[in-house]
């Protein structure tokens, strides 16, 4: 499994929802996990992975407090409050960062692994990763919602790495 790089056409591919949870959608759930914390990132949704389903994986905790792997299967956001703009990353657009408005506070209806529906409220951190993740599902990136001039240059620095490497 590995996580699929901007511009990969994988990530504009838009995710169906999960029918069935089964042994294999759990499977899914686990390695996605491990992918997050081997790439020590906070938030990864199933199509940066290259598989097109609403399946999201977070964890908002550093290494130090341990773990709280949070599994969100076909999560909607019922409710949202608020405004907050935060300076975002990507696993999947490394070196990226750019702030972004988002909803301060968002209520989430979803399906955990074991099929069972769960509601959770998200307040600032937590409520940007969950709208971030669930952005993956629809194929929004961050840098498309950033100005041209920030892609641009993100676009450039990206061909002088790969110059670099080659
Ligand atoms: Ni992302």
């Amino acid at each position: 499994m590995n996580i699929l790089i901007y511009p990969d056409p994988g990530l504009y591919r838009p995710a169906l929802p999960v029918d069935r949870i089964g042994p294999a959608e759990r499977k899914l759930c686990e390695r996605m996990l491990e992918k997050l914390y081997q790439a020590r990132g906070i938030g990864l949704s199933a199509p940066q992975v290259g598989v097109s389903v609403r399946v999201a994986v977070l964890d908002l905790n550093t290494p130090e407090l341990g773990r709280n792997p949070l599994v969100l299967i076909n999560p909607v956001i019922t409710h949202r409050e608020g405004e907050i703009i935060w300076e975002e990353g990507c696993l999947s657009i490394p070196g990226f960062r750019s702030e972004t408005k988002r909803s301060e506070e968002v209520r989430v209806r979803a399906q955990n692994p074991e099929g069972r529906e769960i509601e959770i409220v998200g307040r600032n951190l937590l409520a940007v990763v969950i709208q971030h993740e669930l952005d993956h599902f629809d194929g929004k990136l961050l840098i498309d919602r950033a100005g041209r001039l920030k892609k641009n240059l993100y676009l450039r620095k990206l061909k002088k790495m790969h110059r670099d490497r080659s």
